[in-house]
């Protein structure tokens, strides 16, 4: 191995750990990401039909007058089979607004776009997980 060599491995080493770096910041961003929109959700309420783990197991729901159809979040393929974009608008419009049920309500007024982001990262992040 010549002396070119080894510094050439030396740097090829550097840049992998760096990029190993790299992965993990992402990662670990992601995962303040999903701690911050579990936050909001809390604070905002919405477990009180959603559930706190997005189930739509909340207790409100056995308290209105008409029962309503909740969604499981942690369905994997219902979850996919939203598009973000569905997710901002029902969550800032509501449910009337866009021909969904009108007991979701609007939170446009209530919520910032990047903190309904990083709500919908949350329930994401709940169907990421295998269901119990
Ligand atoms: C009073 C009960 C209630 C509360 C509180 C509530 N939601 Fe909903 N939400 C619903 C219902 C019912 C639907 C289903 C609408 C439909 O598909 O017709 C829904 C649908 C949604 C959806 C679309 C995915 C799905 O489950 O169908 C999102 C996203 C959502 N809600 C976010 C939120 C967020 C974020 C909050 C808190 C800021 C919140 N909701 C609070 C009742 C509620």
């Amino acid at each position: 191995m010549t002396a070119s060599g080894s510094r050439a491995r030396s740097a090829l080493c550097a840049l992998v750990a760096c990029a190993l770096l790299s992965a993990s910041g992402a990662a670990f961003a992601d995962d303040a990401q999903i701690e911050q929109g579990q936050k909001i959700f809390k604070d905002q309420g919405c477990p009180q039909c959603h559930g706190f783990g997005g189930k739509g197991d909340g207790y409100l729901l056995g308290m209105l007058k008409e029962p309503v159809k909740m969604h499981d979040w942690t369905d994997p393929a219902l979850n996919q089979s939203w598009t973000d974009q569905y997710l901002l608008d029902i969550t800032k419009k509501g449910g009337e607004a866009i021909g969904k049920n009108k007991v979701m309500l609007k939170y446009g007024n209530k919520m910032s776009d990047e903190q309904i982001r990083l709500v919908i990262v949350f329930l994401r992040s709940v169907a990421a997980k295998p269901t119990p």
